[in-house]
């Protein structure tokens, strides 16, 4: 059954965004490249897939473009309410918008209700996304608390029920994200792999927490041994990854197929391009210099404006001044003036002088 109108694909509704910036470079890993393997989620072939993770109010079409161009293999837009979609809300739809510069993309919807998750899995394939990602990791009282998200770790025949009509119901291959279980004593996530690859699932991504812990506490990377013991369907670990040693260390101790990175990101969009040079070559490259973060910073800026309009578009990349300019002398002055514009002239204005001020100048002869 399908609710509400399928509405028209929007995909690339959007003028694409010409890049300002030169693409940074990005290191091809040599063909007989160690422990990695190429993941495969449907005709995807991502080697060595590190993804960015689904962040609501964060992965928006500007934020995802800026972690693909830093080399993000897979992006994902913020989890889209199914119940929203069915009621036909304009709001919600626009979630679900990208750009072609984009792709790989996956759309992520959330719900409990398995009718209302069939009709949002057929509108999500009308903007012609490449995955469809169901969530069932949000720890969120008001998603969790009503039967959506990490809340379907409570009921896992419901959660089977959701994610074997979502498969069934699209052509596009079909992803689930989840947690190790609901609490530390109730932690099923290998019978939730299980379950997975059965109904048709084409990739698992374990955010290695429990529910109970929400983003704290310490995550277990120790299960993920044993879901891929179990399961063949590609599995990807999700949790404090920050670092590209993190990164390696993971791909290594855990025998995963891919990863996925979310504050690690906000903080640093940098990651992607650096964990894989690490990958590659085991060098770490050193810390973008004061230039290349006000110059990310800039194209933020103007891909925000470029999608959300200029007042919205600066208000919302206020959230992201803090990871950009992480590291640079007076980070906290700085951003406190940044907050109070609502305009970019001034904006580019101040981050000019910063420049300026903080650049390395040419030695006096
Ligand atoms: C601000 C914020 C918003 C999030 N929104 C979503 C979401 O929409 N869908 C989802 O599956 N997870 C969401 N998450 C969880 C992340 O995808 C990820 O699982 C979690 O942050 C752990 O990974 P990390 O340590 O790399 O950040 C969100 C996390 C944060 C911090």
């Amino acid at each position: 059954m399908c609710y509400g109108k399928i509405v028209e694909p929007v995909v690339d509704q959007y003028v694409e965004f010409p890049p300002e910036l030169p693409p940074p470079e990005i290191v091809e890993y040599p063909p007989s490249f160690g422990y990695l393997e190429k993941m495969k989620i449907g005709n995807l072939d991502i080697r060595p897939g590190i993804l960015l993770a689904p962040m609501e109010d964060v992965t928006d079409p500007p934020f995802r473009l800026i972690c693909k161009r830093m080399g993000a293999d897979v992006v994902y837009t913020e989890f889209v309410n199914s119940d929203g979609l069915v009621r036909g809300s304009k709001k919600t739809q626009q979630k679900m918008s990208f750009t072609g510069e984009e792709r790989p993309i996956g759309i992520q919807i959330y719900g409990g209700d398995v009718a209302s998750m069939e009709g949002a899995a057929h509108m999500a394939e009308s903007f012609a996304p490449d995955l469809i990602d169901i969530n069932c990791g949000c720890w969120v009282r008001d998603v969790a608390m009503r039967g959506a998200g990490a809340g379907l770790l409570r009921d896992i025949p419901k959660m089977e029920k959701i994610a074997s009509t979502v498969v069934k119901a699209v052509k596009t291959p079909v992803t689930l994200k989840t947690r190790l279980g609901w609490d530390a004593e109730s932690i099923r996530i290998v019978e939730v792999a299980k379950m997975c690859e059965a109904v048709g699932i084409a990739a698992l991504t374990v955010h290695c927490r429990t529910r109970e812990q929400g983003h704290k506490g310490a995550v277990d990377y120790s299960w993920i041994p044993r879901i891929k013991e179990a399961v063949g369907i590609p599995v990807i670990v999700n949790g404090d990854v920050v670092t590209p040693q993190n990164v390696r260390a993971v791909f290594e101790t855990t025998g995963c197929d891919g990863i996925m990175i979310g504050r690690g990101a906000v903080i640093n969009p940098w990651i992607f391009r650096d964990a894989k040079h690490f990958l590659a070559t085991g060098e770490l490259l050193p810390e973008p210099t004061v230039e290349e973060r006000v110059n990310l910073l800039k194209e933020h800026l103007r891909l925000s404006i470029q999608y959300k309009g200029e007042r919205v578009g600066v208000i919302e990349l206020r959230k992201h001044y803090s990871g950009f300019l992480r590291g640079m002398p007076h980070v906290a002055k700085i951003r406190m003036e940044l907050m109070q514009f609502t305009e970019a002239a001034p904006i580019l204005e101040h981050l000019t002088k910063f420049l300026e001020l903080y650049s390395p100048r040419p030695a006096l002869v």
